[in-house]
């Protein structure tokens, strides 16, 4: 059993202390820090917490609890994870782990030189449905992954600080690019190095100084490329899909507006029907299990695991680290409208990664291109000759 230290009490804070609640029902959220002493105090009492207080220190350095669970807005990442670091306590930090690289490289250093669990939180990663689609993809189902594209799209969130650069570190890429970036790593292999980033960035609607929507491309060692496209101007809900395109195969994800239970009403039941729905009536696309679709219980089961197992969870602060020095270079490329290299002063991955082509051999002379049954019965195979690189075709007759 874990006695946690919750700081924050807004959404995440929410969904963290419900799932962690929920789940093992052994661990228990002991104190809640707020800034609002209205806030926290009707907080612990909505999660029948015991304590709370409007001290991030004191809510860190209780004397009960063991864990430290980080819901707080970004730019209060490093502090929190310092301070718990200091108090010799593990530390599960929600993503994006920082606004910057460097914040995350000295968040690493923290934690590593105070010898303290350090879990990521990125829990799109966790989604049942995702760690089925990576367990099928590291098992060689879908051959060489070439491509994995991720998308997170909403209509923005939910508080002030968010829309405020300062403090979140930027607009739709840090906010969400963070959680597709992620996706796309652990399809394409974490030891894979991202090399460079190639993005497109703008405001499109809202008055703010971020972007507001942003597609890119991270190119890795191995050739593959992974794809993120991110917007707070999306009008319907909130948009979470996968794809992951290999040599042999194909996934495709829908997390949020179709996950199979649609439901249409005229007059509607009043409240909340899912993260981020926009409507109430006509046709809605309710969630079963928020906490399982978005990762959260998977997520807090193998942090948690990991912690009493002594070993390290599937997301660390060194996958943090990563993300955020991926977002750095779609920040310049986005400025420089060039491809940007990704700077990871410190890369614990494959420096050998095979990057060419997956030709196919077809026999002593020939590659295979491709190969097609036609409508008409016949079939066709496209083949490439070793020596004088002419490409032929073999035809074969039905029947
Ligand atoms: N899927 C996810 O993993 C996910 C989803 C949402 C948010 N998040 C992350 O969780 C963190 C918090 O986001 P949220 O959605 O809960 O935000 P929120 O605005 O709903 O809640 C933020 C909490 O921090 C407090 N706070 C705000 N400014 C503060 C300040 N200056 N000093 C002290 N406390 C302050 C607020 O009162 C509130 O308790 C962010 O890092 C965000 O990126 C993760």
């Amino acid at each position: 059993m874990h006695k946690i230290t919750m700081l924050g009490t807004g959404l995440i804070g929410m969904f963290y202390t419900m799932t962690l609640h929920g789940l093992r029902s052994r661990d228990q959220v002991t104190v809640a820090y707020s800034r609002s002493e209205e806030r926290a105090a009707k907080f612990a009492a909505d999660w029948k917490i015991p304590r709370y207080t409007t001290s991030m220190a004191d809510a860190i350095n209780d004397p009960e609890t063991d864990v430290v669970v980080i819901g707080l807005p970004n730019h209060l990442h490093e502090e929190a994870v310092t301070l718990a670091a200091k108090a010799g306590k593990a530390i599960l930090c929600t993503k994006p782990l920082a606004r910057s690289a460097d914040e995350a490289l000295r968040m690493l250093k923290v934690v590593e030189e105070a010898g303290v669990f350090a879990g990521y939180l990125e829990d799109l990663v966790y989604t049942p449905k995702t760690l089925k689609a990576i367990k099928s993809t590291q098992a060689g189902a879908l051959g060489k992954v070439l491509w994995a594209r991720s998308r997170e799209t909403h209509p923005g969130p939910h508080s002030d600080w968010f829309w405020d650069k300062n403090q979140s570190g930027g607009g739709a890429i840090i906010d969400m690019g963070c959680h597709c970036i992620e996706i796309s790593r652990n399809f394409i292999g974490k030891a894979n190095k991202p090399l460079e980033v190639m993005c497109w960035a703008a405001t499109q609607v809202h008055p703010i100084e971020a972007e507001d929507s942003a597609v890119g491309l991270v190119k890795y060692a191995s050739g593959a490329v992974g794809q993120f496209e991110v917007s707070w101007t999306f009008r319907g809900g909130m948009d979470l899909r996968d794809e992951v395109s290999g040599t042999e195969g194909t996934i495709w994800l829908n997390h949020w507006l179709r996950t199979g239970f649609d439901m249409f009403t005229a007059v509607g039941e009043g409240g909340y029907v899912a993260e981020k729905a926009e409507t109430d009536k006509g046709w809605l696309f309710p969630v079963g299990d928020e906490n399982g679709a978005l990762g959260y219980v998977e997520m807090f089961a193998d942090q948690l695991n990991a912690l009493d197992e002594g070993r390290p969870p599937m997301e660390s602060f060194y996958d943090g680290y990563v993300v955020n020095a991926i977002m750095d270079a779609a920040y310049r490329s986005a400025t420089s409208k060039q491809w940007e290299p990704v700077i990871l002063e410190d890369w614990r991955g494959d420096t050998d990664t095979d990057s060419g082509p997956a030709i196919r051999d077809y026999d002593a002379q020939y590659y295979l291109i491709k190969e097609e049954l036609m409508p008409d019965g016949r079939s066709k195979l496209i083949l490439k000759d070793k020596q004088t690189g002419s490409v032929i075709q073999r035809v074969s007759e039905a029947g």
